[in-house]
Parts: C-alpha cells; structure tokens; sequence
C-alpha cells in the first residue's frame, strides 16, 4: 500500500508539469482571475436555436463575458435565448441593426449554415469578435472572403466552434499521438451513427425550412457538414495535415420524406503519407454511435467527448498470464488488456473497481512516464471553448480553434459533399509555394 501511495505520488509529481503545460495549449481551459467590470466581455448572439441555447447556458457560468443582446428571425427561439440568459438582453429581429451598437466587443453566429459567411464578415466589418459554430462556411469561395475580411481585422479574435480542441481529453489524445503512445498514426475510422430521421417538429408547415433547414440544400451540407466536421476535425489535428482528396458515396435511402440531403454517407479521405480517414454516417442504426478511432502500429485509441479506450498492439506477445510491470516498455500485456483496452478517460471514476484495475495501473504508469496524465475532464468543452474565446479577446491567449482550422474543416466538408455528389474522388487544390 505504501508503495502503491508512493507510485502514484511520484506519477503525481512528475505528471505535474505536464498539466502545466497542457494548460499552456492553445485548447486548454484558461484559468483567469475575478474581470474587473471593464474586462467582461460584452458579446451578442445571432441565432438562439439549440446550439445557441446550450453555449448559453455554459456562458451564463462564465464570470469573464455577459451576453446583453441576442437575435432571432423566430420568435420562439427568441424568447427561449432570452429565458436560458435569464438577465433581461436586448433582443433583435435583424442582426444588422444588433452590430451597430458600440458596446458589444463579440458576436456568435449560430445561424444555419448558409449564412455563417456573411454574418461574419459584416460582424469583423463592424469591429467585433467573432464566434461561429462549425462548419464555418458553406461554399468553397467564402474561404477566401473570411480570409480577406479577418486579415482586414488582424486585432479581431475569430473562432470556430469545433470543441473538441477546448476538451482536455482530445488534447491528451493528441498528446498521446505526438509522444508515440500509438506508434506510426496510419488510420482513423470514425461514424457518427443515428437511429433517427433527424427532423424537428414543426408547429406551422410555414416554418418547415426554418426549423428543419438542415434537410435542404439550399442551407445545409446535411450529415458532413453537421456532424462529419467534427471528425474531419479531430483527423486533421491527430494527423497534423489536411486531406489531399476524398472519394464518397451516400443517398437518401431509408428516410425518403421530402429531404433534399442524405441519409448516409461514406467517405475516404487520404492524407499525406498514405493516411487514411474512414467515415460513416447513417440515420438508421444507432449501435456504433459516435466516435474517433485512432490506429497506429503500436495501439488504438478510441475517444469520444467525456471518455476514451486505449488498446496496445503487440499482440503477438500477449500472455495468458498476468501483466507484468514492463508495460510501458510494450512488451508483455495480457490478453484481456490488447482485446478490451484501457480506459485512459473514464466517463465517471478513475478506473479503480473497473476490470484489468491492475492493467489500468500500469498503463497509466506507462503514460506518465512518457509525460502524459489521464485527466477528467474538469469542465464541459462547450464552457471550455468559450472560456477561450474571452481568454483570447481579454489577454490574447491563442485562439483555440482558429480561422485556418475551420478552413480546413469547412473544405474537407465542401468536398465530401462535391464528390458524393458527382460520383469524383475530390483533390484538394494544390497550394501556392
Ligand atoms: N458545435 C456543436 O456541437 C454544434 C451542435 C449543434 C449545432 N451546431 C451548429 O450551430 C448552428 C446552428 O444549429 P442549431 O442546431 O442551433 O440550429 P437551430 O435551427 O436550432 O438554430 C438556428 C437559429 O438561427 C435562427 N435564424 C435563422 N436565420 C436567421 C437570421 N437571418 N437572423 C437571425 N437568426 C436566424 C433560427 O430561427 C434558429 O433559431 C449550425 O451551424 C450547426 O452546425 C454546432
């Protein structure tokens, strides 16, 4: 036991600089003194729909920022951003008129897709911060327009809503990848599997496309630019690049209600290198759920937000026996740990009670000793990201999730789409030297 409590406190001190240093990464959680008044954040919201509520309902937590307007074309949703505020902001019908006020340093666009371009550019036009939910644009020329208008602003901060780069769990999974914990990254599989038409009830059928936008063209990239985004995402942050082209198939096969975007997809994205990003998603089969499997050849690491499963290669040396201390040297693990992995990111606990407890033990030993910590996830990555955002308009941390990351993204989404459509493997412009 002594030498158990003695294990686990030098684990503790030596992994010590390492939360350090993770809270030094552009993605983590910023840790601020008390705002004087002067410092909050005075933002705006555009679009107070779902997402908008539930980043609401985190900011309202956040001592840094205070939300003191909000607009919505729907008047329900209006009412329902101002009930998630609970303090009384002005509300606005037309957010033209919301960004001539000089008081508000920041402004959201979590407006559907089709008008992210232009919402941000008149709000960096008009002098303010921007958030904007993923996928941050719809069409592959707003690439450059947001470009030119954020170079135009260069003191403006511009995030994109990709949270998994505000999640602690993703940045030790990155962490993980960089320091060989996986051995050579080859391949990602993620899906993002429902068992659901994905339509939301419509009180008037005047209100069809406003309230179900995601199912037409017109507004939305349908399952890529929902949900794909945030995978691409993670693949393009695990493998430190962007694709070079796509291939894709998908249809609107099961759920044949009107809707004008697919029911499932399926894609191959390449990267350099040979690397691979296989992705799935469907409408109909919920089993597999959602998340981001990382295969190199020394192991896979499976993570979601809120946990993560790490299973170590080398099964060729697996025991029938148990595990011995050289974990971390890859040498000896026992079957039961190579077949049903180590829970690195426990959803509730810390593993302890959990199978293979030894396993877990050593795993961790392992990580600590190449510098990286299991962590839990302290804070929700909606409330991290936005912690960010105020972080980096207050004291210029670095932007968690910058204007090129959700280029990158929004392209990879642009172009998945391109080539279901067309039936074409997609490639990437080749980019000036
Ligand atoms: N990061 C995430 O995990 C996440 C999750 C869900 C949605 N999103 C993104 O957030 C965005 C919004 O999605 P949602 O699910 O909240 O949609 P939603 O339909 O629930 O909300 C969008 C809101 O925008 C309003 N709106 C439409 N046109 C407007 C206009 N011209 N001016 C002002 N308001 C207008 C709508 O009335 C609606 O209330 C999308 O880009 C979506 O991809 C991100």
């Amino acid at each position: 036991m002594e030498k158990e409590q003695d294990v686990t406190r030098r684990d503790f001190l030596k992994t010590a600089a390492v939360v350090a240093a993770a809270s030094a990464l552009p993605g983590a959680p910023a840790i601020l003194a008390a705002p004087s008044p002067s410092q909050v954040v005075r933002f705006g919201m555009i679009g107070t729909g779902t997402e908008g509520c539930t980043l609401l309902k985190f900011a309202t937590t956040i001592p840094e920022a205070r939300c003191v307007a909000t607009c919505d074309i729907y008047p329900p949703n209006l009412k329902k951003g101002v009930e998630t505020i609970g303090t009384n902001p002005d509300t606005y019908e037309d957010y033209r008129k919301m960004l001539e006020r000089k008081d508000l340093d920041a402004i959201y666009v979590v407006t559907p897709l089709n008008l992210h371009a232009r919402m941000v550019i008149d709000a960096l036009d008009a002098g303010k911060h921007v958030f904007v939910e993923k996928s941050m644009f719809f069409k592959e020329e707003e690439a450059d327009q947001i470009r030119k208008v954020a170079a135009e602003h260069p003191k403006q901060v511009l995030q994109v809503g990709l949270q998994r780069r505000s999640s602690v769990l993703y940045q030790v999974a990155i962490e993980m990848i960089r320091k060989g914990a996986l051995g050579k990254v080859m391949f990602v599989r993620a899906q993002w599997h429902r068992n659901n038409n994905w339509r939301r009830p419509v009180p008037d059928p005047k209100f069809e496309r406003l309230i179900n936008w995601r199912m037409y063209k017109e507004y939305s990239g349908g399952l890529m630019a929902e949900l794909a985004s945030h995978q691409i995402d993670v693949t393009n942050w695990a493998f430190g690049a962007e694709p070079l082209s796509v291939v894709a198939t998908g249809g609107i096969d099961y759920w044949q209600d009107g809707r004008e975007v697919c029911d499932n997809v399926q894609a191959i994205f390449e990267y350099p290198g040979g690397r691979k990003l296989l992705y799935s998603s469907i409408l109909y089969n919920q089993h597999y759920d959602f998340d981001e499997q990382i295969m190199g050849d020394g192991g896979t690491l499976i993570i979601t937000i809120g946990k993560g499963m790490y299973f170590r290669e080398h099964a060729a040396k697996v025991t029938q026996a148990g595990a011995k201390e050289n974990w971390w040297a890859g040498a000896t693990v026992t079957k039961q740990a190579t077949q049903e992995g180590i829970p690195i990111f426990p959803e509730h606990g810390n593993g302890e009670g959990a199978f293979l407890e030894r396993e877990v033990r050593y795993a961790r030993r392992w990580l600590a000793s190449m510098g990286i910590f299991n962590y839990e996830e302290q804070h929700d990555p909606w409330w991290s990201e936005q912690t960010n955002f105020f972080a980096s308009i207050r004291d210029g941390k670095p932007v968690a999730a910058p204007l090129e990351m959700g280029v990158a993204d929004a392209l990879a989404v642009i172009y998945a789409n391109r080539a279901v459509e067309t039936g074409q493997k997609v490639l990437w412009p080749t980019k000036p030297a």
